[in-house]
């Protein structure tokens, strides 16, 4: 089962494709003004604006907005919602009706903006990556290398694992600088009051219907 789920882990991160605009406006491409001093809160750590910068590169690049940011209709089609980036699944969201013999079936879906989605797991939903009390804001540094080096939810031991389609397994081949620096960027975007719902097995979303 395990092996299933890495399985379509890894199926679902290939899926995805990165078809939102997200000009540098909306990825907080702002940051680069932003001389506040960002840190995890520690004496030990104090980040740079290189690392932010570079962050924010990576964060646009490894497509963290195609699961994490809440997305509208625009003229151009699919877009970002800037205030809320990054910020996960709304809290007051709701999954579209739900064909539970397609999952059955053993199809995997997406919520329409990508922040959600229905597999053999059951229904998970983007986590809120911004620096508020709901999302990492109380977060350190080292939380955030275990959540994504051994797939641990809110980095914390004990917790859960993570589940698809986050693809972690990937993402844990970042160096620290690297993974240092998507952290300092997470920590200085705009914080998003937004309590993601906690996932739901496919017995209790299949009771639901
Ligand atoms: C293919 C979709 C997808 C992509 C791309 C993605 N994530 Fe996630 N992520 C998720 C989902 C879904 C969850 C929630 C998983 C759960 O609840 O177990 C999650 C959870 C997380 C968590 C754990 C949050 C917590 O509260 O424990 C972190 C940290 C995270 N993602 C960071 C990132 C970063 C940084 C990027 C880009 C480099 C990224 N994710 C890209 C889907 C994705």
């Amino acid at each position: 089962m395990r092996n299933k789920i890495f399985m379509a882990s890894i199926f679902l991160a290939a899926a995805v494709f990165s078809f939102y605009a997200c000009d540098d406006s909306q990825a907080g491409g702002d940051n680069k003004k932003n001389e506040t001093k960002i840190s995890d809160g520690s004496a030990s750590t104090a980040y740079t604006p290189a690392q932010v910068e570079r962050g924010s590169h990576l964060v646009l690049t490894m497509v963290c907005d195609d699961c994490h940011s809440p997305k509208r209709l625009g003229p151009q089609g699919v877009e970002l919602i800037p205030e809320l980036r990054l910020s996960g699944f709304r809290q007051d969201g709701q999954l579209p009706p739900l064909d539970t013999q397609m999952v059955k079936n053993g199809w995997n879906m997406f919520a329409p903006d990508l922040t959600a989605s229905v597999g053999p797991w059951g229904a998970s939903f983007a986590a809120n990556l911004t620096p508020d009390a709901t999302g990492i804001g109380s977060w350190k540094e080292e939380q955030f290398f275990k959540a994504i080096r051994h797939g641990i939810s809110k980095g914390l031991d004990g917790n859960r694992p993570l589940l698809p389609p986050m693809p972690w397994q990937s993402f844990s081949k970042l160096s620290d600088e690297d993974l240092r620096s998507i952290f300092a960027y997470l920590k200085s975007i705009k914080p998003v009051h937004n309590v993601v719902p906690a996932p739901k097995s496919l017995s209790a979303l299949v009771a639901a219907r």
